[in-house]
């Protein structure tokens, strides 16, 4: 509700149902922007040639993120570069179309966006704002782990994202600290729409990170929205501990944990950290908060987030606990270094009929 919402004044006394139906009638019409960004064939103004590739950002399993600058306009973006054969390869057409379309139509203050798209011979790119302050996983391991009002503080912004994204009934699927982007007023962006789907029901693919997969995604049981409400858990865990719940040198014994909920919290979690995790760690459907009756009311009401105004923090308005240092707009200083590679452009188009909808 950027600035237009409800006004939340009594917020500390905790989130109360009338504020949730407010805040709803402000998701819905997120949604219906949502949906008419969906149903639309956006077209691009711009061309490849008006961009100036400038340095690897990341790096993943079917191609790169790289700092582009839009050479007139003197901005910077982050573009995303896919391979087509090895998309076709590992079998991802359907989640890469899914992610173009998803990146296309959502709008939210925690989330990236698209900006434009292009493919050409052998790739497909996506060009999205660039968020400076590189990814809450280096600054987690710099840090070694976040202090409680960190961690809620970011917490807080991955419930509203997540929020937003169920409400459209898009599940996330792949929520972690490599995924999740600092911006250089110091709030959060979640990136990387490669395993976001939409659902209505239930789905069955197994997709993730091992560490972060919930037990109904391991036991190959159908699931739904409740999956990223685990991986939030594991995030607000490994936030304040500085090292994930479920833990093992192979994948398997991992697995085993996970569907077991055998995890451990340090002394140094307290009494409402150990119940918040309790209930967001909970193999029993039934029992997981965010996919109960009360859906998301009951994080924003559980006492370990007692102090978050909710409002204020949609709308970027509480002080964040760090900012990122930015010398200029296209430093990439707060990403790790990658070897770079000259992308090589196929002389005839590959895969046409393929990326036909793209
Ligand atoms: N908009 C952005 N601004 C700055 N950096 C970004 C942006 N989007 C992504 N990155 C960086 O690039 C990395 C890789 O991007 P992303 O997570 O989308 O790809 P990936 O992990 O390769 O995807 P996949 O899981 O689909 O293989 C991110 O972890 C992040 O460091
Ligand atoms: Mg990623």
């Amino acid at each position: 509700m950027s600035a237009s919402g409800p006004s939340t004044a009594d917020v500390r006394s905790g989130y109360t149902e009338h504020q949730q139906e407010q805040y709803a009638k402000y998701l819905k019409k997120l949604k219906t922007e949502f949906e008419s960004r969906w149903c639309k064939n956006r077209q691009y103004e711009v061309s490849f040639a008006d961009f100036q590739r400038i340095k690897t950002l990341g790096t993943g399993a079917f191609g790169r993120v790289v700092l582009l600058k839009h050479t007139s306009a003197n901005k910077f973006y982050a573009m995303k570069i896919l391979e087509k054969e090895k998309i076709v390869k590992m079998k991802q057409i359907d989640h890469t179309l899914y992610e173009k379309r998803i990146l296309e139509a959502i709008r939210f203050p925690f989330t990236v966006s698209m900006e434009f798209f292009f493919k050409d011979n052998s790739y497909i790119y996506f060009v999205m704002p660039f968020v400076t302050g590189g990814e809450m996983f280096t600054h987690l391991r710099r840090l070694g782990k976040f202090d409680e009002s960190t961690s809620k503080f970011y917490a807080s912004q991955v419930i509203l994202a997540l929020e937003y994204l169920h409400f459209n009934n898009l599940v996330y699927r792949d929520l972690k600290p490599e995924n999740i982007l600092i911006e250089n007023n110091g709030y959060l962006k979640i990136t990387d729409f490669g395993f976001c789907k939409v659902v209505q029901g239930r789905t069955w693919t197994l997709c993730g990170t091992p560490e972060y997969l919930a037990p109904e995604l391991i036991l190959s049981k159908g699931y739904g929205f409740s999956v990223d409400w685990w991986s939030f858990g594991v995030l607000v865990y490994e936030m304040n501990a500085g090292y994930p719940p479920f833990y093992a040198n192979e994948p398997m014994k991992t697995y085993e944990k996970i569907v077991a909920a055998k995890y451990r919290c340090p002394s140094s979690f307290n009494a409402d950290l150990r119940d918040f995790l309790r209930n967001t760690l909970q193999v029993d459907l039934s029992k997981r908060f965010g996919v109960m009756k009360n859906g998301v009311l009951d994080f924003k009401n559980h006492k370990w987030l007692a102090s978050i105004e909710w409002d204020a923090i949609l709308n970027c308005r509480c002080l964040p606990p760090f900012v990122p240092k930015l010398k200029n707009p296209g430093d990439t200083s707060n990403f790790d270094r990658y070897e770079e590679e000259t992308i090589h452009h196929a002389s005839r188009c590959r895969y046409e009929s393929e990326f036909i909808d793209f």
